[in-house]
């Protein structure tokens, strides 16, 4: 078992820099949206942390796992129905690839259980406008020019795009989730999950949610190869930005050798305003190696040029999916497989949410 080590930012909020270790009946809660295809972004910030955090529980503590796609958070954007089918097999097949055991975890689709929308609502008529309104990650959306399918204007974005935190607190509490392993981008999010978990336990007399402690993941957020100032995103329309883990060693070692780095010569250095490029590329060996950036600059000590760094990273994704890719191209040929799998999760979810939502019921007078 590896040693507890948690950095603290606030007391709701720790970043991981190794596996905690969890108190006994812990619930252990994340999901992603499904879009398809994991790209390094996910598996770093996402993935990666929760094949790490299943396997590092033994049997007699009693903790749940639950993971899945947020495929109801999916219908927030515009999507072709068939497109959207594909996405949460190619997704639910990348995490299995990338190694999250469905032994070991209950895995799902959040759409396969009702109890979620059921929450939501009530969770909605305890949600303050304002609150809403304040939330970064909707309003990079509204004011984001480019994103022509938001119509740029808060007139035409749609109530789900705005409501779509509140539906993520729901996911969180419907298992009375005590850890959630996110990225940054995601803390705002979980306060919102905090203060709606607080309100509801205030307004029905109860203690009945706990609030749950954001896990940060421990790897900074992986950006575009080729746009370094942005995050790497599967959406980018210069695909040369973004390294899908099932991808062959040839193309992914095409994409590195074209990521941006800069002019200055001699030893790398860490330095993410002057030298964004680079910093990124250290950033991802960092993750891969689940090391620190200053011991990862420190090991690399021994690099001259860019040619050498670019090398080495390439060797160390080639060795880090070389069985994620066959596995894929296995999975998604077994769609059988993965239906069984999903089935079997949501059965496992619902017992649990079924449970707490007959009390949130009973607390709120509906039952
Ligand atoms: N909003 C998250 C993202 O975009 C996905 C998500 C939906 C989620 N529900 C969640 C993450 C509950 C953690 C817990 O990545």
């Amino acid at each position: 078992m590896i040693r507890t080590s948690l950095r603290l930012y606030s007391s709701a909020s720790v970043q991981i820099t190794t596996i905690p270790k969890f108190a006994q009946r812990s619930t252990i809660f994340s999901l992603v949206q499904p879009t398809g295809k994991i790209h390094l972004g996910n598996y770093l910030g996402a993935i990666r942390n929760w094949k790490d955090i299943s396997e590092s529980s033994e049997n007699e503590q009693e903790n749940t796992f639950i993971f899945g796609l947020a495929d109801l958070h999916a219908l927030t954007l515009p999507n072709e129905a068939s497109v959207l089918k594909r996405n949460r097999y190619e997704a639910i097949a990348s995490i299995i690839a990338a190694g999250v055991d469905p032994e070991k975890c209950i895995l799902y689709h959040q759409s396969s259980v009702p109890e979620h929308a059921e929450l939501n609502w009530v969770l909605t008529c305890l949600t303050s406008m304002g609150l809403l309104s304040r939330m970064t990650t909707w309003k990079s959306k509204v004011f984001d020019s480019d994103n022509a399918a938001f119509g740029s204007s808060e007139q035409n974005m749609k109530a789900g795009l705005f409501c779509y935190p509140v539906l993520q607190s729901a996911d969180i509490l419907l298992y009375k989730s005590t850890h959630v392993p996110v990225g940054d981008d995601q803390s705002q999010h979980l306060e919102l999950s905090r203060s709606l978990a607080s309100s509801f336990n205030k307004q029905f007399k109860s203690d009945f949610f706990p609030l749950p402690t954001t896990l940060l993941t421990p790897t900074n957020k992986v950006l575009s190869l080729r746009n370094p100032t942005k995050k790497m995103s599967k959406s980018d329309l210069d695909q040369n930005s973004c390294i899908y883990i099932n991808e062959s060693p040839e193309v992914i070692q095409k994409k590195v050798r074209k990521a941006t780095t800069d002019s200055i010569q001699g030893k790398i250095t860490f330095d993410e305003v002057n030298r964004p490029g680079v910093s990124n590329l250290i950033n991802i060996i960092a993750g891969l190696k689940r090391n620190s950036i200053d011991q990862t600059v420190e090991e690399l000590s021994w690099i001259t040029n860019h040619k050498e760094l670019k090398d080495y990273i390439c060797e160390l994704l080639d060795t880090e999916f070389r069985d994620t890719r066959q596995y894929f191209e296995e999975l998604t040929r077994n769609t059988t497989y993965l239906d069984k799998v999903c089935r079997l999760g949501s059965e496992k979810a619902r017992e649990i949410a079924s449970k707490n939502m007959r009390e949130v019921k009973r607390l709120t007078g509906l039952d």
